[in-house]
């Protein structure tokens, strides 16, 4: 797809492919993440995978993984939980962030996503530390916040949240439920090639509608503060929305 024009909408779901940005995600790659990284190949056998078999080409940017894997070791993420596995790409980034006592729930709807995804895992040595639960996000995460109150599942440190961008706010309300103190939440794809601050949309697109609501939803939460992070990348302009459970 062209790039758009200044002043013109972009509102289809490819990416954008400024070459700046691509370029720059090469440059810090070569340098930041090489072969010699923890779980390299299982990433790259991870991507490859999710291609071979159809899944769309919408999982986390190498640098955005990074990115992830880093705040999980920032906060000593034990217990991790992931809605939107699609491949297990990102989930892979989560789970090998830290040591094997690391638990990660991943939630995803899709069956066939679903299977994809435990290969991956399985085969990157961390079929052991990742459940991968087939459900819609709606129906799965009551289930975990019960199991939570009933104590018979730690509270989780840290959640990233990258499925149905229409529930964003229902899964954000339900993860401050089942989190502790101190735990980060991050909300993918907030930004959507600045069409969230489109007017039009706003009213017209369920995902932009979806984004708004947990930015707007964040906002007004007596138990978070957050942030958003506006990021371009070799896959798209979009954005993160970084939130601290207090
Ligand atoms: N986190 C992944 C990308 C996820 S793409 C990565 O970066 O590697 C979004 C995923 O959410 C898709 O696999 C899609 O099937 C899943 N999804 C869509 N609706 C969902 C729902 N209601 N509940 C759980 N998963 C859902
Ligand atoms: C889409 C979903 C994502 O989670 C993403 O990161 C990019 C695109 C999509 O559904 O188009
Ligand atoms: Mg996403």
């Amino acid at each position: 797809m062209e790039p758009p024009k200044p002043g013109q909408k972009s509102t289809a779901q490819t990416y954008e492919q400024d070459p700046r940005w691509t370029a720059v995600d090469r440059y810090a790659l070569s340098h930041l993440h090489t072969p010699s990284a923890p779980y390299y190949a299982a990433l790259e056998f991870a991507a490859h995978n999710a291609q071979q078999n159809g899944l769309p080409d919408i999982a986390v940017s190498p640098l955005q993984g990074q990115f992830l894997a880093l705040q999980v070791r920032l906060l000593r993420a034990k217990h991790i939980l992931e809605v939107g596995t699609l491949g297990g790409y990102s989930t892979i980034w989560l789970a090998g962030a830290t040591g094997p006592d690391t638990r990660v729930t991943t939630v995803e709807v899709d069956e066939r996503h679903a299977r994809v995804a435990r290969e991956s895992i399985a085969r990157a040595g961390l079929g052991d530390r990742v459940e991968v639960v087939v459900g819609a996000g709606a129906d799965v995460l009551p289930r975990l916040r019960g199991e939570v109150a009933a104590g018979a599942r730690p509270r989780f440190d840290f959640a990233f949240v990258d499925a149905d961008k229409e529930n964003n706010l229902l899964y954000v309300d339900e993860i401050v439920e089942m989190a502790r103190v101190g735990a980060c939440v991050i909300v993918d794809n907030v930004v959507r090639k600045g069409t969230v601050v489109d007017a039009e949309l706003a009213e017209t697109d369920p995902r932009v509608k979806g984004s708004r609501a947990v930015i707007e939803g964040a906002g007004k939460h007596p138990r978070l503060d957050a942030t958003l992070m506006q990021i371009v990348g070799e896959k798209n302009y979009d954005g993160f929305l970084v939130c601290l459970v207090k």
